[in-house]
């Protein structure tokens, strides 16, 4: 087995913890007998806007080629780009030139974490939240008319298909059918937005008809919200539209401590285009070029990363290894109230991949 891999480590700390993933990627090759053709590009970040002016080449996608993965660290340096140039001409990109309709993010209370919800465990909180990734309430449908007078008026539509909620509701299921409590919780409003909500709830019915190994029930946005705080231990894998997804999908990792650890997946499930994994974190520059962030959203994204490719028992490792490497304070960083660097942090997990 050989996989290529487009590498893009970004800006601030991206360019600290990608490293820090590379090593477990290479552990992980190393362990499990597979070939890795990694090719680092410079794009995608914001010194490379102040060489060329645009965050990425004209042709980036035949720079990137034919890949099996995106590793992808974090993009992003107000001071000298502003974001709203730096993340559209960069990361969006990615999501929507490869159709990576499903945003995929764990939540999962990790050893070592101090969890913000009193009297949680690790392994009381263990769910995953499937954000429709492409179509819904981020729609570039509507308009602005009459601006700066009394007569002014915004719309912006929400754009809902069947195919493009069927496909995400499907590999919520999917991904349920395959876990021990396979349970499907969707995320609603049918209550408030009468013609887009009730279609998506009318979908769900159609596709949990066709999981009969499956449950599923829905909650509105609203008290959904309060229950990931209230009784997050209750969900298994929850589904939701681009809006509420987005919110529930920072939510979610919110509850379970630290943004540091925080690992996503924004997937082509066909496996038509690359797939990209990135920490949820971004390139922090408030403490960028110290050696201290935390590496472990990255190389818990590295673990997403090889079970996506495949390597579920790669990935099964790197896993443990991170929960086995949080549990020290020697093994932590200093968000953690370790005392470990970045790179101590992640040579600790590499050595234990085996
Ligand atoms: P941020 O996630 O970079 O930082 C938020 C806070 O969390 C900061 O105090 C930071 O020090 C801390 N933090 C983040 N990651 C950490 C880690 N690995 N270890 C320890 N502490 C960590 O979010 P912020 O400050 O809102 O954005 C900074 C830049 O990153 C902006 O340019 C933003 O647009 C960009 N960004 C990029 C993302 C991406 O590439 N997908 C995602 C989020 C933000
Ligand atoms: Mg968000």
């Amino acid at each position: 087995r050989s996989y290529s891999i487009a590498v893009i480590a970004g800006d601030g700390i991206g360019k600290e913890v990608m490293p820090e993933g590379v090593r477990a990627l290479e552990a992980a090759s190393a362990a499990f007998g597979f070939q890795l053709d990694l090719k680092w590009h410079e794009f995608s970040s914001c010194d490379y806007y102040l060489k060329h002016g645009q965050m990425m080449p004209d042709d980036w996608k035949q720079q990137i080629g034919p890949v099996d993965a995106i590793f992808f660290g974090a993009v992003g340096w107000p001071e000298t780009v502003p974001d709203h140039i730096s993340l559209w001409q960069s990361i969006l990109q990615f999501r929507r030139e490869y159709d990576q309709y499903v945003n995929l993010r764990p939540v999962r209370l990790m050893p070592g974490v101090p969890c913000p919800l009193a009297g949680r465990e690790p392994g009381d909180i263990d769910f995953w939240v499937v954000r429709e990734n492409t179509e819904g309430e981020y729609s570039s449908v509507g308009g602005h008319m009459f601006p700066g007078t009394d007569r002014e008026i915004v719309i912006q539509e929400t754009v809902m298909t069947r195919l493009g909620v069927d496909r995400v509701l499907r590999y919520a299921f999917d991904l349920a059918s395959k876990r021990e409590r396979k349970h499907v919780t969707s995320a609603t409003k049918s209550n408030g937005i009468a013609i887009t909500m009730p279609f998506w709830d009318s979908r769900v019915e159609a596709i949990a008809a066709e999981y009969a190994g499956v449950s599923h029930d829905k909650y509105h946005i609203d008290i959904l919200a309060a229950q990931f705080v209230m009784n997050p231990q209750r969900f298994d894998v929850v589904v939701a539209s681009n809006l509420f997804g987005d919110i529930l999908s920072d939510l979610g990792p919110a509850c379970t401590g630290t943004i540091g650890v925080a690992p996503s997946a924004n997937i082509n499930p066909e496996g038509a285009f690359p797939s990209l994994f990135e920490p949820v974190h971004g390139s922090a520059p408030d403490i960028a070029g110290q050696g201290i962030a935390n590496p472990v959203g990255q190389i818990w994204s590295a673990a997403m990363m090889l079970e996506h490719l495949g390597e579920t028992a790669a990935a099964a490792s790197v896993l443990a290894a991170i929960e086995e490497t949080l549990v020290s304070a020697n093994g932590r960083t200093r968000d953690l109230k370790g005392n470990a660097s970045t790179e101590e942090c992640g040579k600790a997990v590499a050595s234990l991949i085996a």
